[in-house]
């Protein structure tokens, strides 16, 4: 099973970024953390990190038969981006949205999630470990027959 993880813009600052809302951890650390649970499940991941839209929604128009499953945290792009909601719905490799603070529970603004409808499920407010639940949760969800 091979699963791709992306993350969005400004996710490279974790560590330093606002540490009240998204904690110290860095995003190196935190795929570190996930790396260790993906390959205890014998899941083989692949991250990347983009400040870039577009970058984003290349990596998932080429996931089509390259990877089982999806974990995306889109960061700011949650709230605006219909390129990458098409992207999902077009290559529909199934996809889980990670947020690690709980978006439902800050500005307006961040209530409003245009891919998570293109998505099989989201996970947000638990942090680092939101990742790994996604991972679990992915697991799962393809471990399951979908006619
Ligand atoms: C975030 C939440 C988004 O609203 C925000 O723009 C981010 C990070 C999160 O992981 O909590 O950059 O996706």
């Amino acid at each position: 099973m091979k699963i791709l993880v992306l993350n969005g813009p400004n996710l490279n600052l974790l560590g330093t970024r606002e540490p009240g809302i998204y904690g110290a951890l860095t995003l190196a650390q935190i795929m570190a953390r996930l790396a260790d649970e993906a390959r205890a499940k014998s899941v083989d991941i692949e991250w990347h990190q983009s400040n870039q839209e577009g970058e984003l929604v290349d990596r998932i128009g080429a996931s089509r038969g390259r990877f089982d499953g999806i974990i995306l945290n889109p960061a700011a792009y949650t709230h605006t981006s219909v390129a990458l909601r098409d992207a999902l719905q077009a290559v529909a490799v199934p996809c889980v949205e990670v947020h690690l603070s709980n978006v439902h529970a800050r500005e307006g603004f961040r209530h409003t999630s245009l891919t998570a409808a293109a998505c099989i499920g989201q996970i947000a407010g638990f942090g680092p470990i939101g990742y790994v639940l996604a991972l679990e949760a992915l697991i799962e969800y393809l471990g399951r027959k979908h006619t």
